[in-house]
């Protein structure tokens, strides 16, 4: 009986050594920013449950936590609705809300996620992505703050980011090949 092919996992791309130093400046320059404000920091389910950890503590201003989980629709030509599969939870009415997400690839998925924030008017939204995959198909900047620009094509996981709902708990970003 034919199985479902297993993702293979490929070379290390990122070590968990080099991520958690680029996930220390991120947490510097969100602490130089938002010293002394009490920010929501709103991070994107699930892949970014593992960055949002390891951020979370390093960094010394007040803050609360919430998370949104969304599913994107597109029909390949025509960007997707975003919908909500978990809204937030806190109201970010005038306040400064950080948003953490693990890979940005167009752009797409976050931007139309924070438009829909917008509509909470919240005081600013900044966005934080752990990785971005190099521009070719990006659409106009949406990321303040970005951990690694990603030169490859390949699909990758790990440290919270999945292929197929394999590989979030590895500590290092590898590259997978999906037959
Ligand atoms: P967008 O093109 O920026 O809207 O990307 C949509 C979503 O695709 C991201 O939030 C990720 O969850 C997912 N994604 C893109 N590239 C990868 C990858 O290499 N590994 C795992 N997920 C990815
Ligand atoms: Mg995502």
């Amino acid at each position: 009986m034919p199985t479902t092919p297993e993702p293979q996992l490929g070379r290390m791309l990122y070590s968990s050594e080099a991520i958690a130093a680029r996930v220390a400046e991120i947490a510097a320059e969100l602490n130089r920013r938002f010293a002394g404000r009490h920010a929501v920091v709103v991070a994107v389910l699930k892949g970014a449950t593992v960055f949002l950890s390891d951020l979370l503590r390093r960094l010394t201003f007040p803050l609360s936590v919430d998370f949104v989980r969304i599913a994107s629709y597109g029909t390949g030509t025509r960007p997707g609705e975003i919908r909500f599969i978990k809204d937030v939870e806190l109201p970010l009415e005038g306040r400064d809300v950080i948003v953490v997400d693990d890979i940005v690839d167009t752009g797409g998925t976050l931007e139309r996620l924070k438009q829909a924030l917008a509509g909470h008017r919240p005081g600013s939204i900044t966005t934080v992505a752990l990785l971005r995959r190099a521009p070719k198909r990006r659409l106009p900047p949406t990321l303040d703050l970005v951990g690694f620009e990603l030169e490859s094509d390949e699909f990758v996981a790990g440290y919270g980011i999945d292929c197929a709902e394999r590989f979030r708990e590895l500590a290092a970003i590898h590259a997978v090949a999906r037959s």
